[in-house]
């Protein structure tokens, strides 16, 4: 395989692992490991405007019913949904013991929907803005950041705010619509403005929505952006 500067690439091999340069890992994807799998259906690309009294807003009720976005009008959505677990711990929790030791969760995965085609024309060629260097961190299959205090912050479960930074810059454009339906603090808000994204937010509690509007204004302070809100299309 040749990149478009007519230099070789690499490709899944049957022995061993070569180096991975603009790696055709075709022959992977379509051995028998993947066979079965449902097919990508072709969807028509459709896209409605959010009306601007709408963005950059938390909504303080639930996300059951979002009328205020339409249709096909949001980008991505980053969300932590709520996790109803107490933190009662298992009585027969088998401490020091070889019998049956219980592993802990040091991470968690972060699912990765898609709606319709796993990919995205970019109808509208806007800007991507994740560096080279972005990229190759976030392409990993490990991200490593630490966890946010609960505390400090406010909230039972905050994420930190470089998780939907990273998910923003990977699967959007400068000025698009990003939402989260459990807002929570307002991180994945913070993290749209640091990408020069656009926000829609819903939150039932109103103490929490309150706090994602301090902390958000506190970010705004002194940060300029460079193009947001000049976003019209
Ligand atoms: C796991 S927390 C999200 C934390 C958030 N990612 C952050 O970093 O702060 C889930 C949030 O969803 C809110 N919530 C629960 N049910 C809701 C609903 N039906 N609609 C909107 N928000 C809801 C809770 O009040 C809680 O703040």
């Amino acid at each position: 395989m040749r990149d478009n500067r007519g230099k070789k690439g690499t490709k899944t091999s049957s022995f061993g692992s070569p180096g991975r340069i603009n790696h055709d890992s075709t022959p992977f994807y379509t051995s028998k490991l993947y066979e079965g799998l449902p097919e990508e259906e072709k969807v028509k690309y459709v896209e409605n405007p959010v009306p601007p009294q709408f963005l950059d807003k938390i909504f303080c009720k639930s996300s059951e019913r979002m009328e205020e976005l339409p249709d096909n009008s949001v980008h991505l959505m980053v969300t932590s949904p709520p996790y109803n677990v107490g933190k009662e711990y298992d009585e027969s929790f088998t401490w020091l013991s070889p019998a049956n030791p219980t592993l802990r969760d040091v991470h968690e995965y972060i699912l990765v929907f898609s709606k319709g085609m796993f990919s995205r024309k970019n109808m509208n060629k806007r800007e991507s803005t994740i560096s080279r260097d972005e990229f190759l961190e976030f392409t990993k299959s490990v991200w490593t950041f630490p966890a946010e205090p609960a505390r400090k912050i406010g909230h039972p479960a905050p994420f930190p705010v470089e998780l939907p930074y990273r998910l923003i810059q990977l699967y959007t454009y400068r000025g698009e619509v990003v939402l989260d339906p459990f807002m929570g603090s307002g991180q994945t808000a913070i993290a749209a403005l640091k990408a020069d994204r656009h926000y829609a937010g819903y939150e039932i509690e109103e103490e929490y929505v309150k706090l994602s509007e301090m902390r958000i204004n506190e970010f705004l302070i002194g940060y300029e952006s460079p193009t947001l809100f000049s976003f019209t299309e």
